[in-house]
């Protein structure tokens, strides 16, 4: 499973690039806000940090205006993909998007048939949200598990970004569902890294370390 990054901090993207584990970047509005920075600007320093896919979010209303949109910003860098909501305009905009070449997210995905819908009019990703449905009672992991079957059933190749994840289980599950990404926010992905366990070993063997006799020549 592909890991991105949920976020459009520089200072968490490098920390987290930093470990290895990082495959791209998710952005949307809402994150964007919160940087303070022109959104070109800002894009253009995550995708010199990542080489890998980087979603930044269309908002046009107007198919036309969204093709405009994101034709403008798929110039930004030749790994940017742009995201598009998964509502009419969104599916008109991304068939003509496809036929570009433009690499497109179809974002806001909470049930199957969108899902199928997005990957007919040429979506390369999908990103359903599993948070937002388990924050109003769905079993939003059952719709990663329905996307998935309905996927392979077709062998349709758009892939699976599991998004708005809100803790570690979401990501085990979303392995586990044979998600082709997870977007994971900043804080869980650090808590992921972290074990109760690993920490205490580390520490024994610390402590124990110190018993040693060391010699006094540069050797251990
Ligand atoms: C990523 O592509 C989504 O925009 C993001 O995961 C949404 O997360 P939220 O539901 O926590 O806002």
């Amino acid at each position: 499973m592909k890991i991105f990054i949920d976020t459009a901090n520089i200072q968490q993207i490098k920390d987290a690039v930093d470990t290895g584990i990082i495959d791209g970047v998710t952005t949307n509005p809402t994150l964007v806000s919160r940087e303070g920075r022109p959104l070109v600007e800002l894009i253009k320093e995550i995708c010199s940090l990542v080489d890998g896919p980087i979603s930044v979010e269309a908002v046009s209303q107007n198919w036309h205006e969204i093709v405009k949109e994101a034709r403008h910003l798929a110039k930004i860098d030749k790994n940017v993909v742009v995201k598009v909501p998964l509502v009419k305009e969104g599916l008109k905009a991304v068939k003509v998007l496809s036929k570009e070449k433009v690499q497109t997210n179809v974002t806001l995905c909470f049930s199957a048939p969108q899902a199928l819908f997005a990957a007919k009019a040429g979506a390369a990703y999908v990103s359903p949200f599993v948070g937002r449905l388990d924050d109003i009672g769905h079993v939003g992991m059952d719709l990663i598990r329905d996307i998935r079957r309905i996927y392979d059933n077709y062998g349709i190749r758009t892939q699976i970004i599991v998004a708005s994840i809100r803790n570690p289980l979401h990501v085990i599950e979303a392995a586990m569902a044979g998600a082709d990404c997870a977007t994971i926010p900043y804080d869980v992905l650090m808590n992921l890294m972290k074990h109760p366990l690993t920490d205490i070993g580390v520490e024994r063997f610390l402590n124990d370390w110190k018993k040693v006799p060391k010699a006094r020549s540069p050797g251990r």
